[in-house]
């Protein structure tokens, strides 16, 4: 509908009509809590100021919070380094400990020693030192129109990389510096970044998956969604690379962990880093995800599980080695049906148009300026997204189709090495970038079948054939529609591909590098997997590329008016930016849910929960032995609540991917639970945030302490918590020193209630 018309008809209707963020909504800038905020905080429940949650020149909580890995949180809860974080997030890693024989996967891991303590290279664990507004530094010099959006981005990074340098300038800290409100403010960052990150403990996947994916994203939950690891600094306390003479890190702070509970009400606090939220979006970026990329997206994934799925089911071998790639394929599949679902219900589109309706009036009625600023900004918007629609769908086929086949991929991370081949380089510099190449071409071949990976070429090529726009589909392939016709003809291609190309297996993937290294380029070029890999990626680059990243540029531009253009039309409003990994707080409460008519979720779930789903014969509802016997004998110790153990609760707080593993965190500053999920009626958040249908889930730190001490017999690591019972004292003052309470805990022989 043009937007002309949308005016009209929906000009009446909407007078009164305001958007507003609503209250649980909302990722914060913790620097910005006390401005912001913190009476809204106490009013709900926090009993802290906001200097306790965030300080610079104090201990806070901030200091025992960190970004696990790339994607993910985790939280510091000992005064010995020992790092709480979600079992889903620590899966690579539990996975690359294990083998068929030595399967922590099936089995789980515990260190009962420290020298059991297993490193993971590559693992990191940052904290934040400090945060700081640096928008006039980053935007010195930067015109602010009738500038290209690449040229300003350029002169951004320049400045970027200049303030970032001088923030850590003799100091072991790292810098970075990133885009506030779509790029109407930037923000530095100084971080501590931790390189010897060892895993401590893992429940076996019957606790740490239970439920598997078809619990995933959903609630009722009953997951034990956790893992632990240490973190290790050099004698001095600083980051130092793995090293056996090593030290358990000793943080600034680390949380207390709270055996009082939840009840619905109570104050909620995530304390995290969330990856990425799209709230601002207009209703034509809605659209875009909702009915272009979504579906695309969607239908690609679904055939690759389904073949995978099988495979795995057959061959332990084959289980082991997708593991992780399944779960997180399987992730965000579940993920955009249910943002679907959810975007409909809450008939997103609309609200969006509506709410352009409401800035287009603000627009005209306002003076010169404003209308200079913003007159044609929507119908600008609107023509980008139109211009985009079919690079943005092509894109998706080359990242999820054709890229979803593994060949496909470790062929194109050696195309760079063709491309070298091809403009004859010196043979020094070849050798030594096959050389680079053959290190990750090993790793990746751990984890490589290739009868699956065939299965899976089988059907998403035709699927990458079809979903593309027909123009924007490379030559090469279009011949071999025509080359291999009629129904079979992708799958006789396929056959061939993989019968032919040397990519499929470790050893001759080496032996064809060496021939490389030894100057025998051909033997690259040649590779039907190398061929239709760059086939499709040059097209990528050369066809699709320019338009896309254009359209988005300009997309980004508008956008960033559209935001500063919100922000003046509402000036009422507190505005939080989006997510863009970096440290966040959202607080809401604690809180039970209606999904639909006749149908009403209670807050929280416990051990018995766990029995009623347990499934022998379904191997994610599988149930360990020692937990049913635990079950039986009902030997909770000081983990009970009302006769079983609370195991996972609900709340209102406003959560992303790059939550996972957050701490969740009561009005005293004490430890609840740790965040892992949200539920499948409010997957949709990510765009348009609803607090009576959104809810976060937590795993409760009870379920977890019971699991290390009561299953896997780890009291040891119980012993290094701090754990407070608030249930009976009345709330600490803020700031005053939490009261350390020896938890009475029985011991592990079962007593037969
Ligand atoms: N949905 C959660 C998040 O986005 C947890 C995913 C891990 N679990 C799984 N069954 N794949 O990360
Ligand atoms: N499970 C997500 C994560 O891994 C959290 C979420 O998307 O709610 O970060």
């Amino acid at each position: 509908m043009n937007l002309r018309f949308r005016l009209a008809a929906l000009a009446l209707a909407l007078l009164s009509f305001l958007p507003q963020a609503r209250a649980d909504e909302g990722l914060w800038l913790p620097l910005l809590l006390k401005q912001l905020n913190e009476a809204d905080m106490q009013k709900k429940g926090l009993k802290l100021t906001a200097d306790q949650i965030y300080s610079i020149n104090q201990g806070s909580l901030k200091d025992a919070v960190v970004q696990f890995g790339g994607g993910c949180t985790g939280e510091i809860v000992s005064s010995q380094g020992l790092l709480l974080t979600n079992h889903h997030c620590g899966y690579s890693q539990i996975q690359q400990h294990s083998s068929v024989e030595n399967d922590y996967l099936t089995k789980g891991y515990w260190a009962m020693t420290r020298e059991q303590e297993l490193p993971n290279p590559g693992l990191t664990a940052t904290f934040i030192v400090k945060m700081e507004d640096v928008t006039s530094q980053v935007l010195a010099g930067v015109p602010t129109a009738n500038v290209q959006e690449a040229d300003r981005e350029k002169l951004v990074q320049a400045n970027i990389q200049r303030v970032a340098q001088a923030a850590v300038q003799g100091t072991h800290y790292q810098a970075f510096i990133r885009p506030f409100y779509n790029g109407n403010e930037y923000y530095l960052f100084v971080t501590e970044v931790f390189q010897d990150i060892r895993l401590v403990g893992a429940p076996p996947s019957s606790i740490g998956k239970f439920g598997g994916d078809t619990d995933n994203w959903a609630w009722p939950r009953h997951t034990g969604d956790f893992s632990m690891f240490r973190i290790y600094a050099g004698p001095d306390n600083k980051p130092a690379p793995y090293s056996k003479d090593n030290v358990p890190f000793t943080p600034r702070h680390h949380l207390p962990i709270s055996l009082a509970g939840v009840q619905p009400g109570d104050f909620t606090l995530v304390f995290g880093f969330p990856g990425r939220t799209n709230e601002y979006l207009t209703s034509w970026g809605v659209e875009e995800t909702y009915s272009v990329s979504n579906p695309a997206k969607i239908k690609v994934r679904d055939a690759k599980l389904k073949i995978l799925a099988a495979d795995m089911q057959a061959s332990d071998k084959v289980r082991i080695q997708y593991a992780a790639k399944y779960a997180s394929i399987a992730n965000y599949w579940k993920k955009w049906i249910g943002e679907n679902r959810g975007l409909k219900k809450l008939d997103a589109v609309t609200r969006k148009q509506q709410q352009e309706v409401t800035f287009q009036q603000w627009v005209n009625s306002g003076d010169e300026a404003r209308k200079a600023a913003y007159g044609t900004l929507l119908p600008q918007l609107e023509r980008s997204y139109t211009a985009a629609r079919d690079y943005t769908l092509a894109r998706d086929y080359v990242t999820e189709a054709a890229l979803g086949v593994e060949l496909v991929a470790v062929a194109n991370s050696l195309v760079p090495l063709a491309e070298m081949v091809q403009s004859k380089v010196p043979a020094t510099e070849l050798a030594t970038a096959v050389d680079k190449a053959r290190a990750g071409v090993i790793n990746f071949y751990r984890n490589y079948s290739a009868a699956t990976d065939q299965k899976v070429a089988t059907a998403l090529l035709p699927l990458y054939a079809t979903g593309t726009p027909t123009t924007l589909l490379p030559t090469y392939v279009k011949n071999l529609s025509k080359q291999y016709p009629g129904q079979n003809g992708w799958s006789t291609y396929v056959t061939q591909l993989y019968d032919k190309s040397r990519l499929t297996s470790n050893e001759s993937a080496q032996a064809l590098l060496n021939e490389v290294a030894k100057g025998n380029a051909r033997a690259l070029l040649d590779d039907p997997a190398v061929q239709l890999a760059s086939a499709i990626v040059s097209n990528y680059r050369t066809a699709i590329l320019p338009t896309y990243t254009a359209a988005t540029d300009n997309i980004a531009l508008l956008q960033r008016t559209y935001v500063a253009g919100l922000r003046q039309q509402q000036p009422e409003r507190k505005f939080y930016p989006d997510a863009n990994s970096t440290l966040r707080v959202a607080y809401g409460q604690v809180q039970p849910y209606a999904p639909a008519d006749g149908v009403k979720y209670d807050f929280y779930t416990n051990l018995d929960g766990i029995m009623e789903k347990a499934d022998p014969t379904n191997p994610e509802f599988e149930v360990p032995a020692r937990l049913t016997e635990l079950y039986q004998t009902k030997n909770y110790g000081s983990y009970a609540y009302k006769g079983s153990v609370p195991v996972a609760f609900i709340a209102t707080n406003h959560t992303t991917g790059g939550n996972s593993g957050s701490p969740v965190i009561n009005g005293r500053g004490e430890l609840i639970g740790i965040n892992f999920d949200r539920n499948w009626e409010g997957t949709m958040s990510d765009i348009m945030f609803d607090p009576d249908r959104v809810r976060n889930i937590t795993l409760d730190v009870r379920y977890m302490l019971f699991v290390v001490d009561k299953f896997a017999g780890a009291k040891h690591l119980v012993n290094e918590m701090t754990l407070v019972s608030s249930s009976d004292q009345a709330a600490p003052e803020a700031g005053k020193k939490i009261k350390k309470v020896k938890a009475k805990r029985q011991s592990s022989t079962a007593t037969v209630r």
